[in-house]
């Protein structure tokens, strides 16, 4: 009786273990527990053992019910769980698909854009691989003059041109200038003589050789250009003070200083009101501010349109006037509050735990 006993107990084990379905369970229940299950029809040949041996038998019996029932609990929650983690719960928050965006350069170059149209600029682009007439010679640099020198021009191993000169990658966006004023006169000779207008926004990359913890060999300028009959300095402090105030915030102020290119007459540095300290040059402790110069952060030139350039072009200085300015975009890009890079070359690491932070 007792071996029988554990004969039963073994099979239902197994068979309980085998099924993960709750069906099954229910029906292994009534196979060994029910009412006219295995157990119950064992036990009816319980009054044919000895009676010093019915006690125990009655005891393993008992136990035998008492393991079958507890298996049947724990295999059952295990099948209400493994139905719960195959049915659908529309409730459950989804899985967030990984999703890009553009790079931190390109979202300034974006934001940039947008500023200038909306007060009349359209966005050009031309070659970065050019010639020395679109980038020096034509903005009024004479043949081997030092001011070249500044621009630490890349140049391309290419037999020159015999007028346009020498291949190189564009050191500043200001060749787009040359490439602009020529197109108009062009445009203009070939259709009807309305006068000149040009509002340009050209943003490119430019190259030039330095590395280091504030300069990459690539880089980014934005360059405008605005030509007209009566354009003045005034013109130009209005679309700085304006950048300025769209870019940096309402509370900015801009200010330009004299300086020299040789493709503007008057030129100017132009710098931008520091947001750091207020413009004030200090902290409220008194320490000077870390982020400035005296209050102020340099943007980059601008100027008047030197009137050779003009001519270069093909236009009459007499009747045409113009503003130029040429900013960096990594620079106002990092100028702005708050972001503070170390290492510029880390723009163009690939480092994707550093580009998803913006
Ligand atoms: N091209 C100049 C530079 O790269 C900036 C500039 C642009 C200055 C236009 C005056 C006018 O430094």
């Amino acid at each position: 009786m007792k071996e029988s006993l554990l004969r039963l107990k073994n099979s239902a084990i197994s068979l309980i273990l085998d099924t993960n379905n709750q069906d099954e369970l229910e029906e292994l229940r009534i196979q060994f527990l029910g009412r006219n299950g295995e157990l119950t029809q064992l036990l009816k040949g319980l009054p044919k053992v000895a009676k010093e041996d019915r006690p125990e038998v009655g005891r393993v019996a008992n136990e035998v019910k008492q393991i079958i029932e507890n298996a049947l609990m724990q295999q059952g929650s295990a099948a209400k769980e493994q139905k719960i983690k195959t049915t659908l719960d529309v409730t459950e928050p989804g899985i967030r698909p990984s999703l890009g965006h553009t790079h931190l350069v390109t979202q300034a170059i974006t934001e940039i854009t947008e500023i200038f149209e909306r007060i009349g600029f359209s966005r050009v682009r031309y070659p970065e691989v050019e010639w020395d007439w679109y980038a020096f010679t034509a903005l009024n640099f004479p043949d081997n003059h030092p001011a070249r020198d500044d621009w630490e021009t890349f140049f391309i191993d290419h037999k020159p041109d015999p007028k346009k000169g020498t291949m190189l990658l564009t050191p500043h966006t200001s060749s787009g200038q040359i490439r602009e004023m020529v197109s108009a006169v062009k445009s203009q000779t070939e259709g009807q003589k309305a006068p000149i207008e040009i509002k340009m926004l050209n943003i490119a990359k430019t190259y030039r050789r330095q590395s280091d913890v504030s300069h990459t060999p690539m880089f980014h300028q934005f360059e405008t250009l605005v030509i007209g009959q009566n354009i003045s300095i005034a013109h130009l402090k209005g679309v700085l003070d304006y950048f300025v105030k769209s870019y940096f915030g309402s509370k900015r102020t801009s200010r330009i200083r004299p300086y020299h290119f040789q493709f503007t007459e008057p030129s100017f540095e132009t710098d931008v009101s520091c947001g750091v300290c207020d413009g004030k040059g200090n902290l409220p402790n008194g320490e000077a501010c870390k982020m400035c110069k005296e209050g102020w952060l340099e943007l980059g030139g601008a100027g008047m349109v030197h009137p050779n350039v003009l001519k270069a072009c093909g236009l009459d200085p007499k009747k045409y006037s113009g503003f130029a300015s040429g900013w960096g975009v990594e620079r106002v890009l990092t100028m702005r509050e708050g972001m503070q890079i170390d290492d510029i070359r880390l723009l163009y690491a690939n480092d994707l735990d550093f580009l998803k932070q913006f």
